[in-house]
């Protein structure tokens, strides 16, 4: 099914990008951009954007890394910022 009709991406497109992104890197944040800059395109009307994302997240690659899950609130003065 074309997803993107601008840019003629299909939701096999999405799903491949996404897993390809998965597997290359296990900690990466994947978002729209991303699946777009990795098929070699952009958007362009962003009318697709809910069907994208939509398509996006049906995928169980799209898991968010374990250790982003958690807020780091304290962490800034682990890591020696000031907290400004
Ligand atoms: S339909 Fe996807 S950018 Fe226009």
């Amino acid at each position: 099914m074309i997803v993107c009709h601008c840019q003629k991406i299909s939701d096999h497109d999405i799903h491949a990008a996404v897993d390809w992104m998965r597997a290359a890197d296990p900690e990466t944040i994947i978002t729209p951009g991303k699946v777009y800059r990795a098929l070699g395109k952009r958007a362009k009307c962003g009318g697709c954007m809910p069907l994208f994302l939509s398509t996006m997240r049906r995928n169980a690659n799209m898991e968010v890394p374990a250790d982003l899950r958690t807020p780091v609130f304290g962490k800034a003065k682990e890591i020696g910022h000031e907290g400004r």
